[in-house]
């Protein structure tokens, strides 16, 4: 058993209680691979911003769950020598059984989701209070789930949204004593969050999705109030990259996201943590892409993928000065 504090970590606590006072939200942003790591800890370490390095049951599988650790606890070291020790939680992204959660723990994970959403409502509870005694006494942070989101949750597959019911959130924070919750407002995971057929077009021609139901984020704040709130499905899908994508090669459809103008304002309010990943997916194919497509002679990855880490880079420290405004709060 390794502990995080050992290795530099932090739990999600104290910084989520300044994103709430500061009304600023803290990236959650997915890595693989040591190019995102870098391009992560690069931007946030410039910016000043505190960062969630976010690990999916799927990156523990394609990476080693051993690997992964040393990187974050390298990514503690990395920030230092970049000149400032921000704020950095090794997170697992939709954790799906107690087992999962323990072995990250054990492994000097500084804090955990237990995605029970799909779950029914009492055995949700019954897994999440499990997994947060558990955690708890090592001092880990544990995110649960109210409310499904439409798209892909990892293995979960679901057609449409089942938004968060606010009556319920009460009852499952007090049963549970989850540090932080997950809601389901309209965001989705991936690249198609919406059908452009349920989007209008503005003066521009540009399509526009329905808005968030913020109404539903306001009533669970009433019901809750101080306590962080997670946006999970929050990637923006910027056109540019999608262009870029499709035009060396590549084909995606309708590939739509969430405004930024919404996650700024949601950032404000009690969401404390903003989940990105399939942005810098796409940042980073497009980059790829560009240099495959202009330089066919070109065989070293540095070559590919420095670009790419460039391109991440430039995406991260946007989101977190521009939309999540958690940029210079690392202290
Ligand atoms: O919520 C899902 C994240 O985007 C992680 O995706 O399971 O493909 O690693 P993944
Ligand atoms: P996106 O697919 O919108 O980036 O969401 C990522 C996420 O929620 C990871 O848990
Ligand atoms: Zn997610």
């Amino acid at each position: 058993m390794v502990s995080y504090k050992e290795l530099g970590l932090v739990n999600s606590r104290e910084i989520f209680k300044k994103a709430m006072e500061g009304k600023y939200a803290i990236p959650a942003f997915n890595f693989n691979n040591m190019e995102q790591m870098q391009a992560i800890i690069q931007a946030c370490v410039e910016a000043k911003s505190p960062v969630i390095l976010q690990v999916s049951s799927g990156a523990r599988k394609y990476a080693n769950q051993t690997l992964l650790r040393y990187m974050a606890q390298g990514a503690v070291e990395y920030a230092k020598e970049l000149g400032c020790n921000i704020p950095i939680v090794l997170h697992l992204d939709h954790g799906d059984s107690f087992e999962l959660c323990q072995s990250c723990i054990e492994m000097g994970f500084s804090s955990v989701m237990i995605d029970g959403s799909h779950l029914p409502y009492d055995e949700n509870v019954a897994l999440t209070k499990k997994v947060v005694e558990y955690a708890h006494q090592y001092d880990v942070t544990v995110e649960g789930e109210l409310g499904v989101l439409a798209g892909i949750e990892d293995a979960v597959v679901a057609e449409h949204h089942t938004y968060t019911r606010p009556e319920e959130v009460e009852d499952f924070v007090r049963k549970t004593n989850v540090d932080s919750l997950a809601i389901s407002i309209g965001t989705s995971h991936g690249a198609n969050k919406f059908k452009p057929e349920q989007c209008t077009r503005n003066a521009d021609g540009v399509l526009v999705p329905p808005p968030l139901r913020f109404d539903i984020l306001k009533e669970v704040e009433k019901r809750i109030p101080g306590f962080p709130i997670v946006l999970h499905g929050s990637s923006s899908v910027p056109q540019e990259e999608v262009e870029k994508i499709n035009r060396y090669g590549g084909a995606l459809k309708d590939a739509i996201g969430i405004p930024e103008e919404q996650l700024r304002q949601a950032a404000t309010s009690a969401v404390c943590k903003i989940n990105i990943d399939s942005d810098g997916r796409l940042a980073m194919t497009a980059a790829v892409r560009e240099v495959l497509a202009t330089k066919p002679a070109e065989f070293d990855p540095r070559k590919y993928l420095g670009p790419a880490r460039d391109s991440l880079k430039q995406l991260y420290m946007h989101k977190v000065r521009n939309v999540l405004g958690s940029a210079g709060h690392a202290e």
